[in-house]
C-alpha cells in the first residue's frame, strides 16, 4: 500500500513571510500534490500563468491536457492552500521519467519548491519501476541549468538550442532541500 506521505509531502518554504501572487503564505509550507487531469483542466489558467515563466513557447491548453504515458500519475503541483505555487509535468519514456515542464511562481523562487517537486516525482518514478530522470533546458536558460545541476542532473548532450540532462532517479530523490 502506498503511504499517504508519498502522495502529499509537506515541504517548508524558507521564508515564513513569503507571498504567492500577492497572497500571504501563513504557515510557510507548501504541499506537493498529484496533478490529475481534472485538476489541470480546472486550474488551467493558473498553470498557464506560471508556465509563461518558462523560456520558449508556452504550452497551449491542448498540450496541457494531452495524454502521455503515466502523465497523470507522475505529474505534481506545489500548493499553498488553494494557491498553485508550482508544477512539474512528467511522463514515462521507457526506463526513464521525462520532465516536460517545471516552473515555480515568481514570488516563491529559491525557497526549495522546485527541488521538492523534483524529489517527489523522482520518488514516484522509482515506485513505478523507472531508473532515470531526463529533462531538456534551453541553452540560454542559465537559471534552469543552474537549478538542474544543483538538483543532481548532469549534461548528457545537446539537441539544437536545448541542453539534454539526465540523472539516476535515486540521486534526485535523495537530494536535500536547502
Ligand atoms: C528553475 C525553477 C523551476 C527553480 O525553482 P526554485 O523553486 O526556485 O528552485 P529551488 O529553490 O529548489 O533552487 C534550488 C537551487 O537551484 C539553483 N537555482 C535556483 N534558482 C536559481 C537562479 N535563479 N539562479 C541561479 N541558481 C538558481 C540554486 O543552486 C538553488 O539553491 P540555493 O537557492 O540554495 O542557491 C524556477 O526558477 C522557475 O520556475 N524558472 C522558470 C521556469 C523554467 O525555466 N523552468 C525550467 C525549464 S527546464
Amino acid at each position: 500500500m502506498k503511504s499517504k506521505r508519498s502522495h502529499r509531502d509537506q515541504i517548508p518554504t524558507r521564508d515564513p513571510g513569503a507571498s504567492i501572487s500577492g497572497m500571504s503564505v501563513p504557515d510557510a509550507a507548501c504541499t506537493i500534490d498529484p496533478l490529475t487531469r481534472e485538476l489541470a483542466r480546472e486550474r488551467l489558467d493558473d498553470l498557464m500563468a506560471i508556465d509563461a515563466l518558462v523560456i520558449g513557447e508556452p504550452w497551449n491548453s491542448v498540450q496541457w491536457l494531452h495524454d502521455l504515458p503515466d502523465k497523470w500519475e507522475l505529474s505534481r503541483v506545489a500548493m499553498s492552500g488553494t494557491v498553485i505555487a508550482g508544477f512539474l509535468v512528467a511522463s514515462r519514456k521507457g526506463d526513464a521519467i521525462h520532465c516536460h515542464r517545471i516552473a515555480v511562481a515568481a514570488d516563491v523562487n529559491r525557497r526549495g519548491v522546485g527541488t521538492a517537486l523534483m524529489k517527489n516525482v523522482a520518488a514516484h518514478g522509482i515506485a513505478h519501476g523507472a531508473t532515470t530522470f531526463t529533462v531538456k533546458a534551453h541553452q540560454t536558460n542559465a537559471r534552469s541549468l543552474s537549478f538542474l545541476q544543483h538538483t543532481g542532473f548532469a549534461i548528457v548532450g545537446r539537441d539544437g538550442h536545448n541542453v539534454l540532462l539526465g540523472a539516476p532517479l535515486s540521486t534526485i530523490a535523495a537530494r536535500a532541500i536547502a
